[in-house]
Order: C-alpha cells, then structure tokens, then sequence
C-alpha cells in the first residue's frame, strides 16, 4: 500500500546515514528535537542555507541557530564567555539558546545569520539530533519546521502536511516534549531574554547570580518583532466565543464540557501547557474553528513564554 508519508522514516542506522549524506550534499532534512521540529542544513553550506530560507520563505534578515552536539565544536564559530560557561552547564544540552561574538575563523556562513557579527547557537537535547550532531563535522542551521510566521511543528506529521513532498526526508522522533521553542539568551553584553521560553528569566537570574537587561535597545532579533506564531485564524486574548464555529483555550480545573473548550492544562501546570499550546491551536484549525478565544493565562515561569506566543499570535 502506498504510505502518504513516505517521507517521514523511523530512525535507525541506515536513515542515520542516509540523512548525514544528504546533509553533506548541501540538502534539507526535518529533524526533531526536545523543543520543536526543525528544518536542518549544513550552517557552512551558502546552498544549503538559501534552500532553508527558501522552504521556509522566510525573509534573509531573520537569522537563524545554529546547533552542535559539543562546545569543542561551537567554539570554532563563536567567542564563549564566562555567563555562557554558567548556563551551559546548567542546562546543556537542552532549549537554551545563546546570542554570542562571532569568532574570525567563524564557518558559519553568513546568510545564516543575516550578516550580523554575532551568531545563536545552542546544543539541543533530543537523542536523535545529538546522534546525527555527533557525526556530522559541521554544525546544522536549523529553524523550526515550518513556514514563517506559522505555528511550530512538535510531530513529524505537522512537518509533512507543512511541507508535502518538498522535504526527501523527515525524522519521526515522536512529539516534541517541550512543546514551544528554546529560550533566546544575548551573551554579548549584560545578559538579555530575546525569546521566553520553559527555562525562564527568573531560573537564568539565580544561575547567573546578576539582573537581567530589560533595556530596549535595538531589537536583536528582527524576527522576534512580527507576527508570529500564528495558527492561521485569528487568535483573541480575553473574552469568550459566542459562536458554534469559535473556539475556547483555558486552563484549570473548570467543569465544562462543550465541544469548543479545550483544556491545556487541568492541573494548571504552566509547563504542561505550554507542550499543550500548539498541539491544541492545531487541532482547533484543523477541526474548522474560526476564530480562537484565549482566557488569561497566569504570567510567571513557562506562563511569561506562553503568552509572548499568544499576543504575537493575536497581531
Ligand atoms: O527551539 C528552537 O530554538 C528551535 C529548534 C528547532 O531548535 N529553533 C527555532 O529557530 O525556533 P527559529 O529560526 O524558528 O527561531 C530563531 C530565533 C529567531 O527569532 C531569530 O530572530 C533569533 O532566534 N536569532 C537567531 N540568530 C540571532 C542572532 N544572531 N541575534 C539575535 N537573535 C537571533
Ligand atoms: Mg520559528
């Protein structure tokens, strides 16, 4: 029988191979990771990185992260310093990524990162994006795994109705358990939250042992200032549905059972709402809503990461 989804594979030592030649040759492949899929290519490759941005159609000022398996390897590219030693070994591997100085010697090509002087990179935690890291002897841009300004995918399927057959090769490593992207941290001067995510300000403030920057400088992250995260039907914070074809996000423990109310959280666990947040937007595109009424999610740990997502997502 014909599979739909001959593209997306199981992983094993031949598809490990398989993916790694195809890297090698300047191609794209869709791996998962802790946090979201992501749309690998070789960060040393000028064609590899112009596929991405075309796939993605993403505009070529957005820069993207770079990943490795090992510091011996990112400190090639980038200038490590003292607060990138702290975090890394508190969170590393894991959703944590770091705005550094390029080194002179810096592989990474610069259409990867929009020809800024500095370079995001980060070591993600997945078992299978490290197995392919570990065996590649370059690092991997590698963007989330869908069409800029959309939702991130968190399964391989996401990726495939995404992108169809323009990708030869998507890698099942079953959903993604975080959920939303990796926390966006500028090392360059005094450290600064660019993206929340699950590991939050207040976790990097005890690890550092300093005060965050809150000064609004020039934005760093063009990308981080336009609509985004958007399911493709608009997204209201506060307020209720009135129609059949709206759809209500909440969390907690509330005792409704309506077709068009669907629970992140029933423990009110931020974190598990977080993993929830695009699943659930998903689903209710999926399912023919609308329009998406969102309640007031509490704005502390993962809760500060899940509204950042929802008010970009209701622009
Ligand atoms: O969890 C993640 O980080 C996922 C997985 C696949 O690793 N990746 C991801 O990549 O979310 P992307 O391209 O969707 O988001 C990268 C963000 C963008 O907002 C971009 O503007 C910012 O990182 N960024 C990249 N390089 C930067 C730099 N040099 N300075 C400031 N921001 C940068
Ligand atoms: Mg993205």
């Amino acid at each position: 029988m014909k599979n739909i989804y001959s593209n997306i594979y199981s992983f094993d030592k031949k598809i490990l191979k398989k993916t790694v030649n195809s890297l090698k040759q300047g191609n794209i492949a869709a791996l998962p990771t802790e946090t979201v899929y992501g749309l690998a290519g070789n960060a040393c490759s000028k064609k590899a990185i112009k596929k991405i941005f075309k796939l993605k159609k993403r505009p070529n000022y957005n820069p993207l992260i770079i990943h490795y398996h090992s510091i011996k390897s990112a400190k090639k590219d980038v200038i490590l310093n003292s607060n990138f030693f702290k975090l890394y070994k508190k969170y590393c591997p894991g959703p944590l990524t770091f705005v550094l100085k390029k080194t002179k010697k810096t592989r990474i090509n610069q259409l990867a990162t929009a020809k800024l002087k500095t370079v995001a990179i980060r070591f993600p935690k997945h078992k299978i994006i490290r197995e392919i890291l570990k065996v590649t002897d370059f690092p991997l841009a590698m963007p989330s795994a869908n069409l800029s300004s959309g939702l991130s995918p968190i399964t391989a399927i996401d990726v495939h109705k995404e992108f169809k057959k323009k990708l030869n090769i998507i890698i099942n490593g079953g959903k993604s358990k975080i959920g939303i992207e990796s926390t966006v941290i500028d090392l360059t001067e005094k450290p600064k939250i660019l993206r929340p995510g699950i590991i939050s300000a207040k976790d990097i403030k005890k690890s550092l042992k300093i005060v965050l920057s809150l000064k609004k400088t020039k934005i760093k992250s063009p990308g981080m200032l336009k609509k985004h995260y958007s399911p493709g039907i608009p997204v209201v914070i506060g307020g209720k549905p009135k129609r059949y074809d709206h759809a209500y996000i909440f969390l907690g423990r509330k005792k409704i059972k309506k077709n068009n109310y669907f629970n992140l959280s029933k423990k009110s666990d931020l974190k598990e709402a977080a993993s929830n947040l695009y699943k659930t937007m998903r689903k209710i595109k999926e399912l023919g809503y609308k329009k998406i009424f969102v309640a007031k999610i509490p704005n502390f740990g993962p809760g500060i990461a899940i509204n950042d997502r929802l008010t970009r997502a209701s622009k």
